[in-house]
C-alpha cells in the first residue's frame, strides 16, 4: 500500500510510520445529550524509530490519552481541514509490548497500546440522534451511525482510512428497553448493570476499513429468517421488513455459487426509521437499509442484493482510497445484478441492467463526455468525492458487464471469484485490478487487449464506444406505451400497468415526455394510480414529475413524503424539482423550514446547497 494510487489524501495518519491494528471501545450512549462517550483502547504497529501516532478526529472531545497503566501520554489535536477534520497526534508510551503468544500466523504483532478517554460532539456527523417522533412506535429514541465515506472520525478516535484495516470490539452501555447492534458478533444477552442500563458485547475479528464499523439503537426486535441471516426492526416494521427480505438466504447462496466463500459468518439486516439518508449501508454482518425499500412484493430487493454483494466487493476487497469508488460500488452493482439474474431470474437482471445503463448514457449527455467526473477512477484535478453516482455505480456495472461479454462469462467469473480470494481482507487499486486482468486473462493478445479498452473504461471520460448495451426486448412492451404516449397521447392500460414490473414502471416514467401540462399530470394519475402506488421508488418518479410541472395538487402528499422521508436519493431531487421554479422556489423554502431539522447531516448539506438556506442563527 505503498503505491501513489494507493494513498488517501483524506487522513492525517501516517501508516508507515505508525497504525492502529485493533479497537476496543468501552461506550455509553447519553440520549439526553446526543453523545456516545467512554474510552477506545488502540493497538499499534510503530515503525521502530517512531515516536509518535496520527489519528483522525473531527470534532472529538478528547479529555486524556494514557498508556495500559494509566500514565498520561502527551496529545495534541491540530488545526481543523474543512471537510477532513483535525490530526489527533499522540506520543506513544515508553512501554512496549509484549509479543502476544495468542496471535495467529500473518496477524500482526502491536508494538504499542494506548487509551483514549473522549466523547463525541453533540452534531457528529456519522451519528444521526432520533426523537421518539421520528421512530414508527413514537415511545422511545433512536440511534444510528453511517461511517462511510470520512464520518467515524467524529465518533471513534482511530486512523479513518479504506486501506488501513483494523479488526476490533466493543462494550456499549444503552438505557433499557433499547437493543444495541453492531456491525459486528453480538457475544452472549446483554449484561443487566446500574440505572436501568444494559451492556452489549461486540466482537469483529475481521480486519475491516474503519468506515464498516457501524452501531444503531433502539427498540427493535430480532426476526430469524434463515441459518445464517435474520433482520432486525421496530416492531411496527418488522412484519413488512421480514416479508421484503425473505429471499435473503437464497441471495447468499447466489453470491456463494458465483463468485466464492461467504466469510463473515452471519448475514443480518436492520431496518432503520426512515430519516436514514441512504438506500442501504454494507456494514458488515449487519447491513443497514432505509424503510422505503419496503414495497410489498420485493420489487426493489436489488437493494439486499447489492448490500449483500459488498461481502465481497468493498468489505473482503475494498478500495484503498476514495478515488477508486468503482472498486468497491460498481463491482458490487455488477454483482447485485448477478444475483438478481440468480433469484429472481434473466428478464428482471436484464431490465434492471437497462435502467442502469440508462442511468449511464443520461448522466454522460448532462455531464459532457469529456467531464472528469465522468471518469471511474477519480482523478487527481478534483476532489475525490466529486465523481458522479453513475460513473462509480452504472459505468462501473457497465464496464464489467462488457468485459464479461467480451472474455465469456464462464472464464470471467473464475477471474472474479479468484480476485475476491486472493485479495481477501486487503485493500486494492484500479492499477492492481487493470493489472492482475491482464495477467491472467489477456497475456499477449492485443487483439482482446484492443477491443477491451480497459484503460479507457477506468481512466478515460465519457462511454467508451464498446459498452455493451441492455436487449433491446427488455423493454419491449413499455418503450411500445412510451412511444404512444409521446406520439397521440395514448395512455397505457390500466390493468397492463398494474402488470408491468417495477422497473417496466420506472422506465415508463423515466422516458416519457418532461413537460407535462396539470391535465395530462391529472390523466396519469388518475389512470395509473401513480400517487397510490406503494413502491416508493415509483412514488418519487410520480412527484418529481408532477413538481417539476408546478402540479399544485402533488403539494400535499410531497409534503408528507418530504416530512417523512429523509433518503438523499428521494429528498434532495425533490427539492432541486421544487427550487428550478418561480412556483417552487417559496415552497420548497416553506417545506424545508419544517423538515430539516430531521434529516441527516448528509442529506441537508445537499439540499442546504441545493436552496442556498441558510440556517436562522
Ligand atoms: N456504500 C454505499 C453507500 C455509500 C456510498 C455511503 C458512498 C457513503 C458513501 C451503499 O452500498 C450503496 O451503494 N447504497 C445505494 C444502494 C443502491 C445502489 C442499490 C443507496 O443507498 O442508494
Ligand atoms: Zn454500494
Amino acid at each position: 500500500m505503498t503505491s501513489e494510487e494507493a494513498s488517501d489524501d483524506q487522513t492525517f495518519a501516517k501508516p508507515q510510520e505508525a497504525r492502529v491494528t485493533h479497537i476496543d471501545l468501552n461506550l455509553a450512549m447519553d440520549f439526553d445529550a446526543n453523545t456516545i462517550g467512554g474510552t477506545a483502547t488502540l493497538d499499534i504497529l510503530a515503525a521502530a524509530e517512531a515516536s509518535e501516532i496520527i489519528l483522525d478526529s473531527n470534532g472529538l472531545r478528547v479529555s486524556a490519552v494514557t498508556d495500559e497503566a494509566g500514565n498520561a501520554l502527551k496529545f495534541n489535536l491540530g488545526e481543523t481541514a474543512e471537510g477532513k477534520g483535525e490530526p489527533l497526534t499522540i506520543q506513544l508510551p515508553a512501554q512496549k509490548l509484549e509479543r502476544n503468544s495468542e496471535l495467529t500466523e500473518g496477524e500482526l504483532a502491536p508494538t504499542h497500546r494506548i487509551v483514549v478517554e473522549y466523547m463525541s460532539a453533540p452534531e457528529a456527523e456519522a451519528l444521526q440522534w432520533l426523537g421518539p417522533e421520528q421512530t414508527a412506535g413514537g415511545e422511545h429514541p433512536f440511534l444510528f451511525s453511517q461511517g462511510q465515506a470520512i464520518n467515524n472520525r467524529t465518533w471513534i478516535p482511530t486512523q479513518d482510512s479504506p486501506g488501513i484495516r483494523q479488526t476490533w470490539e466493543a462494550t456499549i452501555s444503552a438505557p433499557e428497553p433499547l437493543n444495541v447492534v453492531m456491525s459486528g458478533v453480538l457475544q452472549g444477552d446483554p449484561e443487566a448493570e446500574d440505572g436501568n442500563r444494559r451492556d452489549f458485547r461486540f466482537v469483529m475479528n475481521n480486519a475491516v476499513p474503519p468506515y464498516l464499523i457501524a452501531i444503531a439503537a433502539g427498540n427493535i426486535e430480532f426476526r430469524e429468517l434463515g441459518p445464517r441471516s435474520g433482520v432486525w426492526a421496530e416492531p411496527e416494521v418488522i412484519e413488512a421488513a421480514a416479508q421484503e427480505v425473505g429471499d435473503t438466504e437464497a441471495m447468499i447462496d447466489a453470491g456463494i455459487a458465483l463468485f466464492g466463500d461467504y466469510r463473515w459468518g452471519r448475514y443480518d439486516m436492520i431496518v432503520l426509521p426512515p430519516a436514514f439518508p441512504y438506500g442501504g449501508m454494507e456494514n458488515p454482518v449487519m447491513t443497514f437499509l432505509t424503510p422505503t425499500f419496503i414495497a410489498g412484493d420485493r420489487s426493489n430487493n436489488g437493494l439486499v442484493a447489492h448490500e449483500l454483494a459488498h461481502s465481497w466487493s468493498g468489505n473482503l476487497t475494498t478500495y484503498s482510497s476514495w478515488r477508486d469508488g468503482w472498486l468497491n460500488e460498481g463491482v458490487t452493482s455488477y454483482f447485485e445484478n448477478r444475483i438478481v439474474e440468480e433469484v429472481y431470474g434473466k428478464e428482471r437482471a436484464e431490465q434492471e441492467y437497462a435502467l442502469s445503463y440508462a442511468g449511464l448514457v443520461g448522466g454522460i449527455d448532462d455531464s459532457g463526455a469529456d467531464n472528469p467526473a465522468t471518469a471511474m477512477r477519480t482523478p487527481d484535478t478534483i476532489s475525490p468525492f466529486d465523481t458522479s453516482g453513475f460513473a462509480i455505480y452504472d459505468k462501473g456495472t457497465v464496464f464489467l458487464r462488457t468485459v464479461e461479454n467480451i472474455i465469456g462469462r464462464e472464464k470471467f467469473d473464475a477471474w472474479l471469484t479468484q480476485w475476491f480470494d486472493s485479495h481477501a481482507f486487503e485493500p486494492v487499486t484500479s492499477e492492481m485490478f487493470l493489472a492482475d486482468l491482464r495477467a491472467k486473462l489477456i497475456g499477449d493478445d492485443d487483439e482482446l487487449e484492443n477491443r477491451l479498452m480497459l484503460d479507457e473504461w477506468v481512466y478515460g471520460t465519457g462511454l467508451p464506444e464498446n459498452a455493451w448495451k441492455p436487449d433491446s426486448e427488455a423493454f419491449a412492451e413499455v418503450d411500445g406505451a412510451i412511444s404512444a404516449y409521446a406520439g397521440a397521447g395514448t395512455l397505457p392500460d390500466a390493468d397492463a400497468w398494474r402488470g408491468w414490473t417495477a422497473a417496466e414502471q420506472r422506465r415508463f416514467l423515466d422516458e416519457i415526455p418532461q413537460e407535462l401540462s396539470g391535465e395530462q399530470l391529472l390523466a396519469l394519475d388518475t389512470t395509473l394510480g401513480l400517487s397510490q402506488t406503494a413502491n416508493n421508488e415509483v412514488l418519487f418518479l410520480w412527484l418529481e414529475a408532477a413538481l417539476s410541472n408546478e402540479y399544485d395538487p402533488a403539494v400535499p402528499q410531497a409534503e408528507r413524503f418530504l416530512a417523512r422521508v429523509g433518503r438523499n436519493k428521494f429528498v434532495s431531487p425533490l427539492f432541486t424539482a421544487l427550487n428550478e421554479t418561480d412556483w417552487g422556489k417559496p415552497i420548497a423554502q416553506r417545506i424545508y423550514a419544517e423538515t430539516r431539522s430531521g434529516y441527516h447531516a448528509y442529506t441537508r448539506g445537499n439540499v442546504d446547497e441545493t436552496l442556498q438556506y441558510e440556517a436562522p442563527s
